[in-house]
């Protein structure tokens, strides 16, 4: 039984995560979305409003659930049982970083495997700070998120379309 997580802060969640997560719950038997509830990150969305979003988003796919998760990945990948951490690379940029962590949680924990997933070709540039950037100055987001999303995220920034 391959259980995954799929971690990180999803603030908000965007459509490179989606393509993500329905990408890799199809190579895994279970996969969990982890919201990192990261207190020193000022997050646009609440711990709660990330993980509801995420659902939203999810609920369709039998093999998904969303939990969030305080302190070390590899610590709460014990309480869950689950062993493979999923992230995506979109970019070369984004890879020193990303072997770093892998290490990391590898010499904590020699039995956690980081799978890592290139994101689809139009989704290589996005990520949840270029659209909170685009957002606050009342850019179209109709590209970067799911569109159920795009009136909360412009609410947060007292922009009304
Ligand atoms: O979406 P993000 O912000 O790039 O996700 C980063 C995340 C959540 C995967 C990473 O920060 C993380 O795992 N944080 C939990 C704390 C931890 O285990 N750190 C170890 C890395 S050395």
């Amino acid at each position: 039984m391959k259980k995954a997580i799929y971690p990180g802060s999803f603030d908000p969640l965007t459509l490179g995560h989606v393509d993500m997560i329905v990408r890799s719950s199809r190579i895994v038997d279970e996969l969990v979305v982890g919201v990192l509830n990261n207190s020193a990150k000022n997050s646009l969305f609440s711990l709660a409003e990330r993980v509801s979003m995420i659902k939203e988003m999810t609920n369709s796919i039998p093999n998904v659930t969303v939990t969030s998760f305080d302190g070390l990945l590899v610590e709460y990948m014990k309480e869950i049982d689950a062993n493979i951490i999923i992230r995506g690379l979109r970019a070369v940029t984004d890879f020193e970083y990303e072997l770093q962590i892998a290490q990391t949680n590898r010499v904590q924990n020699h039995d956690v495997e980081t799978i890592f997933l290139t994101t689809s070709l139009q989704y290589s540039y996005l990520s949840s700070t270029i659209v909170k950037e685009f957002a606050s100055y009342g850019g179209d987001i109709s590209k970067f998120v799911p569109p159920e999303f795009i009136d909360r995220i412009y609410a947060k920034y007292d922009i009304s379309k």
